[in-house]
């Protein structure tokens, strides 16, 4: 059994810029970009979005602040937090573990997508617009093409978490992240300026609650775990490299708008020009993919090849600032808890992934297993996103709440009372019993929901799992 304490200091970060530039970075992701708008679009738009700016604000602000104490008060990764305050409670660590390993199953498959896209508009993509559309279909269908693709995406973060947090990952958040949140503003003020734009904005901000069912509720709940990078240890694991003068309420609140910001903003560069291009809101994965290139196919010339070779750059980079901190999870814990050394734990760790990446790929081609008609790419999505974020999220809470000593958290949180937070009262009552409770409502729900589309099974399974790991947590 390895240690959970070394005797080397502990890699730590460079500069409190550098630390909410990494934390951002990681929440900063596919899940804004990609995830958001087309999971808005289906999910019928303003009153989705609502409800998940709802959750954002009173879910995903307390429980980032929740993992940041945790991560830096313990000083070890994910599964050693929980371990070493008391050992009923590894499973949460755990599942957040394995939750990092699905999420890197199918990740990867977008954001080598995002590579691939680079090249493909730089020979070319833009000069035939009609055929925007069906290139991307066939495209990620193709057995091999992505994997190569997915292949090089999974190399750059090798390359990067091998070099260990305060090297890659701070340096390449640091320059890459305000260079696509411009990008992302000229999308959008393109795609505002286009005949009928008026109508996307009215589909994203003005809700129509008729639309709201559990799944919905869950989708949204789901999304602001997602994209926050929550409920699977990775804040913890962040948290865990911070400084203890760092004012964790001041970084949650900075991350947490920034993250939210981009969403927004991703909206608002997408929907305008979808409802402009007459593009169906439901189009569903593809929605970038095809919705951005076509915009810049439209604007024509140099200035739209230029623009969208930038967007898919920075997508690309924002895609791999999130994955490294996912990879950063499962190497982290391979470091802290099986004493391997940093490459070998990185190489492992993406070797597994890869794997779960190949067959994933595969899926979306109709090749390889399912299970209860559902490929790997969705099933790995529906339990993460569905089921593992929103229930580990719960235990971090209940954890807070219930096993770990508010005079302590306050400790933490404050500073040692150096930071006001006059919020404290309102934040700890909301952890220990406000979210684990809206949270579970929200789960059984949704679970119930999922039965009459398909994915309750999945789901269930989702849940058996945390079962188990729950009974075998004094083994793991
Ligand atoms: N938040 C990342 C994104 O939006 C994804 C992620 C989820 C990263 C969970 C880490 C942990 O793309």
């Amino acid at each position: 059994m390895a240690t959970t304490t070394t005797t080397k200091p502990r890699d730590s970060w460079g500069s409190k810029f550098g630390f909410v530039m990494a934390a951002a970075g990681s929440a900063v992701g596919l899940g804004n970009i990609w995830k958001f708008p087309y999971t808005a679009g289906e999910s019928g738009g303003g009153a989705f979005v609502a409800i998940y700016l709802l959750f954002v604000i009173f879910i995903g602000f307390s429980v980032m602040l929740t993992e940041f104490a945790i991560g830096r008060k313990t000083s070890v990764s994910a599964v050693g937090a929980f371990k070493s305050t008391d050992r009923r409670w590894t499973f949460v660590g755990v599942i957040g573990v394995l939750s990092g390993l699905l999420i890197m199953g199918f990740y990867p498959v977008v954001g080598g997508w995002a590579v691939a896209y680079i090249y493909k508009i730089a020979t070319g993509l833009l000069s035939t617009p009609e055929a925007i559309g069906d290139s991307f279909g066939s495209f990620i269908s193709d057995p091999v093409q992505p994997l190569m693709w997915m292949g090089l995406y999974l190399l750059f973060n090798i390359f990067v978490v091998i070099r260990g947090v305060s090297g890659g990952i701070e340096k390449a958040g640091k320059i890459l992240m305000p260079l696509l949140f411009l990008i992302l503003v000229l999308v959008a003020v393109k795609g505002l300026s286009l005949p009928g734009a008026m109508a996307g904005l009215e589909f994203l901000f003005q809700p129509d609650f008729s639309k709201v069912n559990s799944s919905v509720v869950l989708a949204a709940l789901g999304q602001a775990f997602f994209s926050l990078s929550l409920g699977m240890g990775c804040m913890i694991t962040y948290g865990s490299y911070l400084k203890r003068k760092e004012n964790l309420v001041q970084t949650t609140a900075m991350v947490t708008a920034m993250d939210t910001g981009v969403a927004m903003l991703a909206g608002v560069a997408m929907f305008p020009a979808m409802f402009a291009f007459s593009i169906e809101p439901a189009a569903g994965p593809g929605l970038v993919f095809v919705v951005v290139p076509q915009l810049f196919a439209e604007m024509g010339g140099v200035i739209g090849l230029l623009l969208a070779l930038l967007f898919f750059i920075g997508l690309s980079v924002a895609a791999l600032t999130s994955s490294v901190s996912l990879l950063e999870v499962v190497v982290s814990y391979l470091i802290d808890e099986k004493g391997m050394k940093r490459p070998t734990a990185v190489l492992s760790a993406s070797a597994v992934m890869a794997v779960l990446c190949v067959f994933a790929s595969l899926s979306l081609g109709g090749t390889g297993p399912t299970l209860f008609s559902t490929g790997a790419f969705d099933i790995f999505d529906l339990l993460t996103d569905k089921i593992f974020l929103a229930v580990g999220g719960m235990f971090v809470c209940i954890f807070a709440g219930w096993r770990l000593n508010r005079a302590e958290l306050e400790k933490e949180i404050t500073n040692d009372g150096q930071i006001k937070f006059p919020l404290f009262g309102l934040w700890y009552n909301l952890v220990k019993y406000v979210i684990p409770f809206a949270i579970a409502i929200v789960a059984i729900a949704g679970v119930k929901a999922g039965f009459d589309s398909g994915k309750g099974e999945i789901m269930m399974i989702g849940l058996g799992v945390i079962g188990i790991a729950a009974l075998l947590s004094k083994k793991l």
